[in-house]
């Protein structure tokens, strides 16, 4: 049996296959990527868009995953546009010229970390949401949350994304600096969410 792992980070199939081990079956990459546009939304109806493409392109069971961080003080952004907020009309003000020089992942937390900057409400999460297409009109999902706060200042050198800036509840340090940090991760929780499903239907 083989399921095919919709991404082209090598990372997150490292991660998503070793945490689905136990299920026996073989991990496929795809043959190719492919140009999926994420206009859904919801985390989980941009997974089931990507899930069911790559199902309907190469005819291999398919898992994808959407995720992001939501901040309460910003109305649950940058949520689905969490990759690209640094380009988003929202909050663009808090962004000058020369900012942009930075790579993406460090623009991305430097505008949530100026947006903040008066705010004493820094309660966030990350949401994943999962989905495996098994044929045309079968899938499974499963979501999982990892709750916490939005740090003053970046630190840490691990993981990616907004790690950086993320403190998970119960811990004084950002994600970054968390070794496990794949044993608490909403990924995890998500892929728990489903891993029961997933081993009697494939
Ligand atoms: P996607 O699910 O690969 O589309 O990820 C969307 C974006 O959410 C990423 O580019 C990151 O900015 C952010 N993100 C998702 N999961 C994590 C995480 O575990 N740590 C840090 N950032 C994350």
């Amino acid at each position: 049996m083989k399921l095919m792992i919709c991404t082209s980070n090598k990372k997150k199939f490292e991660e998503i296959s070793s945490m689905l081990k136990a299920l026996n079956i073989e991990f496929v990459k795809p043959p190719y990527e492919l140009d999926v546009e994420e206009t859904a939304n919801t985390f989980l109806s941009n997974a089931y868009l990507k899930a069911r493409a790559y199902y309907e392109a190469f005819g291999i069971p398919a898992l994808a995953d959407d995720s992001g961080l939501v901040i309460e003080a910003l109305g649950g952004r940058p949520g689905v546009y969490s990759a690209r907020f640094y380009k988003e009309e929202f909050g663009s003000h808090v962004l000058k010229e020369e900012d942009y020089n930075l790579p993406k992942d460090d623009l991305n937390n430097l505008k949530v970390l100026r947006l903040l900057e008066n705010e004493e409400n820094r309660r966030a999460k990350f949401v994943s949401a999962i989905v495996v297409m098994m044929s045309n009109s079968q899938g499974i999902f499963g979501e999982g949350e990892l709750k916490g706060y939005i740090a003053k200042e970046p630190s840490g050198s691990l993981g990616f994304g907004y790690d950086p800036i993320f403190i998970p509840e119960g811990y004084d340090v950002s994600l970054a600096n968390i070794e496990h940090k794949n044993e608490i991760s909403h990924r995890r929780k998500a892929l728990n969410a489903l891993f029961d499903m997933l081993k009697k239907v494939l």
